[in-house]
Protein backbone atom coordinates (compact mmCIF):
# COMPACT_ATOMS: atom_id res chain seq x y z
CA UNK A 1 0.00 0.00 0.00
CA UNK A 2 3.23 2.55 0.86
CA UNK A 3 4.23 1.72 -2.58
CA UNK A 4 0.84 2.45 -4.08
CA UNK A 5 0.66 5.46 -2.08
CA UNK A 6 4.18 6.51 -3.51
CA UNK A 7 3.44 5.74 -7.27
CA UNK A 8 0.32 8.03 -6.83
CA UNK A 9 2.23 10.79 -5.56
CA UNK A 10 4.56 10.33 -8.59
CA UNK A 11 1.77 10.23 -10.83
CA UNK A 12 0.39 13.45 -9.43
CA UNK A 13 3.53 15.24 -9.59
CA UNK A 14 3.87 14.27 -12.94
CA UNK A 15 0.70 15.18 -13.84
CA UNK A 16 0.52 18.66 -11.93
CA UNK A 17 4.19 18.94 -13.80
CA UNK A 18 2.71 18.86 -17.33
CA UNK A 19 -0.41 20.91 -16.39
CA UNK A 20 2.10 23.58 -14.95
CA UNK A 21 3.36 23.58 -18.36
CA UNK A 22 0.23 23.29 -20.17
CA UNK A 23 -0.81 26.51 -18.82
CA UNK A 24 2.34 28.05 -19.34
CA UNK A 25 1.95 27.15 -23.08
CA UNK A 26 -1.26 28.52 -23.11
CA UNK A 27 -0.29 31.90 -21.41
CA UNK A 28 2.52 32.39 -23.34
CA UNK A 29 0.31 32.02 -26.62
CA UNK A 30 -1.98 34.41 -25.71
CA UNK A 31 0.94 36.96 -24.75
CA UNK A 32 3.82 36.05 -27.13
CA UNK A 33 1.41 37.47 -30.03
CA UNK A 34 0.28 40.34 -28.22
CA UNK A 35 3.68 40.95 -27.50
CA UNK A 36 5.55 40.32 -30.53
CA UNK A 37 2.64 42.82 -31.88
CA UNK A 38 3.99 45.36 -29.83
CA UNK A 39 7.52 44.56 -30.66
CA UNK A 40 7.39 44.33 -34.61
CA UNK A 41 4.35 46.36 -34.72
CA UNK A 42 3.91 46.62 -38.89
CA UNK A 43 1.38 49.80 -38.81
CA UNK A 44 3.66 52.55 -37.99
CA UNK A 45 5.61 55.22 -40.03
CA UNK A 46 8.89 53.34 -39.01
CA UNK A 47 8.23 50.38 -39.86
CA UNK A 48 6.38 51.34 -42.99
CA UNK A 49 10.14 53.45 -44.10
CA UNK A 50 12.10 50.60 -43.20
CA UNK A 51 10.27 47.81 -45.21
CA UNK A 52 10.01 50.21 -48.19
CA UNK A 53 13.71 50.98 -47.74
CA UNK A 54 14.33 46.86 -47.85
CA UNK A 55 11.99 46.23 -50.44
CA UNK A 56 13.28 49.22 -53.08
CA UNK A 57 14.24 47.96 -56.78
CA UNK A 58 18.15 48.55 -57.03
CA UNK A 59 17.58 50.78 -59.74
CA UNK A 60 15.09 52.90 -61.40
CA UNK A 61 14.25 55.18 -64.11
CA UNK A 62 13.48 58.31 -63.83
CA UNK A 63 12.89 61.01 -67.02
CA UNK A 64 13.98 64.14 -66.85
CA UNK A 65 12.73 66.79 -64.51
CA UNK A 66 11.43 63.04 -61.94
CA UNK A 67 15.06 62.61 -60.62
CA UNK A 68 14.10 61.94 -56.35
CA UNK A 69 15.05 65.05 -54.48
CA UNK A 70 16.59 66.85 -57.26
CA UNK A 71 16.00 70.58 -57.92
CA UNK A 72 13.61 71.34 -60.77
CA UNK A 73 15.42 72.19 -63.86
CA UNK A 74 15.80 75.55 -64.49
CA UNK A 75 14.64 76.61 -67.65
CA UNK A 76 16.81 79.66 -69.22
CA UNK A 77 14.81 81.79 -70.61
CA UNK A 78 16.29 82.33 -73.90
CA UNK A 79 15.71 86.09 -75.58
CA UNK A 80 13.59 85.99 -78.26
CA UNK A 81 15.63 85.80 -81.66
CA UNK A 82 15.00 88.68 -83.70
CA UNK A 83 15.63 87.96 -87.16
CA UNK A 84 17.98 90.48 -88.98
CA UNK A 85 16.44 92.76 -91.66
CA UNK A 86 19.22 92.42 -94.02
CA UNK A 87 18.98 94.87 -97.16
CA UNK A 88 20.41 93.91 -99.98
CA UNK A 89 22.49 97.45 -101.20
CA UNK A 90 21.90 99.05 -104.50
CA UNK A 91 23.99 97.24 -106.72
CA UNK A 92 22.85 93.70 -105.32
CA UNK A 93 19.52 94.70 -106.08
CA UNK A 94 20.17 96.04 -109.50
CA UNK A 95 21.67 92.98 -110.68
CA UNK A 96 19.13 90.99 -108.95
CA UNK A 97 15.70 92.67 -110.36
CA UNK A 98 16.92 95.83 -112.95
CA UNK A 99 19.58 94.29 -115.19
CA UNK A 100 16.78 92.45 -116.81
CA UNK A 101 15.61 95.34 -118.43
CA UNK A 102 17.74 98.09 -117.58
CA UNK A 103 20.84 96.51 -118.69
CA UNK A 104 19.95 95.73 -122.49
CA UNK A 105 17.05 98.70 -122.89
CA UNK A 106 14.42 95.45 -122.99
CA UNK A 107 11.02 96.91 -123.69
CA UNK A 108 12.28 100.50 -124.00
CA UNK A 109 14.03 100.69 -120.73
CA UNK A 110 16.70 103.27 -120.77
CA UNK A 111 20.40 101.42 -120.28
CA UNK A 112 22.10 102.16 -117.43
CA UNK A 113 24.70 102.68 -119.45
CA UNK A 114 23.12 105.43 -121.38
CA UNK A 115 23.66 108.88 -120.44
CA UNK A 116 21.67 110.91 -122.44
CA UNK A 117 18.66 108.70 -121.96
CA UNK A 118 18.83 109.70 -118.32
CA UNK A 119 19.79 113.15 -118.51
CA UNK A 120 16.13 114.24 -119.01
CA UNK A 121 14.53 111.25 -116.46
CA UNK A 122 17.23 112.58 -113.87
CA UNK A 123 16.00 116.01 -114.02
CA UNK A 124 12.40 115.22 -112.46
CA UNK A 125 14.36 115.15 -109.32
CA UNK A 126 15.69 111.75 -107.48
CA UNK A 127 12.08 111.31 -105.64
CA UNK A 128 10.18 111.25 -108.64
CA UNK A 129 12.26 108.35 -110.03
CA UNK A 130 12.10 107.00 -107.02
CA UNK A 131 8.11 106.58 -106.67
CA UNK A 132 7.59 105.46 -110.46
CA UNK A 133 10.03 103.11 -109.70
CA UNK A 134 8.39 101.80 -106.66
CA UNK A 135 5.32 102.16 -107.80
CA UNK A 136 5.27 101.41 -111.21
CA UNK A 137 5.19 103.80 -114.72
CA UNK A 138 4.26 103.69 -117.85
CA UNK A 139 5.74 106.20 -119.87
CA UNK A 140 6.75 107.21 -123.84
CA UNK A 141 9.08 104.21 -124.16
CA UNK A 142 7.42 101.22 -122.43
CA UNK A 143 6.18 99.78 -119.38
CA UNK A 144 8.35 99.72 -115.70
CA UNK A 145 6.64 97.01 -113.47
CA UNK A 146 6.29 98.32 -109.83
CA UNK A 147 9.50 97.55 -108.01
CA UNK A 148 10.89 95.81 -111.52
CA UNK A 149 8.09 92.88 -110.49
CA UNK A 150 10.14 92.00 -106.91
CA UNK A 151 7.75 93.35 -105.05
CA UNK A 152 9.32 91.03 -101.61
CA UNK A 153 11.68 94.47 -101.95
CA UNK A 154 11.60 96.79 -99.65
CA UNK A 155 11.26 100.23 -100.43
CA UNK A 156 14.56 101.21 -99.57
CA UNK A 157 15.91 98.69 -101.61
CA UNK A 158 14.54 99.82 -104.55
CA UNK A 159 15.33 103.81 -103.50
CA UNK A 160 18.84 102.37 -103.13
CA UNK A 161 18.78 100.55 -106.51
CA UNK A 162 17.98 103.94 -108.01
CA UNK A 163 20.54 106.04 -106.36
CA UNK A 164 22.42 103.35 -108.18
CA UNK A 165 21.46 103.58 -111.55
CA UNK A 166 21.17 107.37 -111.34
CA UNK A 167 25.15 107.35 -109.99
CA UNK A 168 26.15 105.23 -113.08
CA UNK A 169 24.15 106.96 -115.90
CA UNK A 170 26.39 110.31 -114.44
CA UNK A 171 29.77 108.41 -115.05
C1 LIG B 1 10.42 94.42 -117.05
C2 LIG B 1 11.44 95.41 -117.38
C3 LIG B 1 11.90 96.31 -116.27
C4 LIG B 1 12.46 95.98 -115.11
C5 LIG B 1 12.71 94.57 -114.56
C6 LIG B 1 12.82 97.20 -114.44
N1 LIG B 1 12.46 98.26 -115.17
FE1 LIG B 1 12.73 100.21 -114.71
N2 LIG B 1 11.89 100.75 -116.43
C7 LIG B 1 11.45 99.91 -117.43
C8 LIG B 1 10.96 100.66 -118.54
C9 LIG B 1 10.39 100.08 -119.83
C10 LIG B 1 11.17 102.01 -118.23
C11 LIG B 1 10.85 103.20 -119.08
C12 LIG B 1 9.41 103.63 -118.92
C13 LIG B 1 9.14 104.86 -119.77
O1 LIG B 1 9.77 105.89 -119.50
O2 LIG B 1 8.32 104.70 -120.70
C14 LIG B 1 11.77 102.03 -116.92
C15 LIG B 1 12.08 103.16 -116.23
C16 LIG B 1 12.69 103.21 -115.02
C17 LIG B 1 13.03 104.43 -114.31
C18 LIG B 1 12.87 105.84 -114.82
C19 LIG B 1 11.50 106.32 -114.47
C20 LIG B 1 11.30 107.72 -115.07
O3 LIG B 1 10.54 108.48 -114.46
O4 LIG B 1 11.86 108.01 -116.11
C21 LIG B 1 13.59 104.08 -113.15
C22 LIG B 1 14.14 104.98 -112.06
C23 LIG B 1 13.58 102.64 -113.12
N3 LIG B 1 13.02 102.13 -114.25
C24 LIG B 1 14.04 101.90 -112.06
C25 LIG B 1 14.07 100.53 -112.04
C26 LIG B 1 14.57 99.76 -110.95
C27 LIG B 1 15.21 100.34 -109.68
C28 LIG B 1 14.42 98.45 -111.25
C29 LIG B 1 14.81 97.27 -110.45
C30 LIG B 1 14.27 97.18 -109.12
C31 LIG B 1 13.78 98.41 -112.55
N4 LIG B 1 13.58 99.68 -113.00
C32 LIG B 1 13.41 97.25 -113.20
C33 LIG B 1 11.41 98.52 -117.37
C34 LIG B 1 11.91 97.75 -116.32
Amino acid sequence: MKQGQKSFDMFSLVVGALAAVAVAIVVLAIAVPDLSLRMFAADTEDHRVAVEDRIRPLSQVYLPGEEHGAPEPVIASAEPVVPVATLLTGPQVYNEACIACHGSGIGGAPMISDAAAWAPRIAQGISVLRERAIAGFQGSTGFMPPKGARVDLSDQEINDAVDYMVAEARK
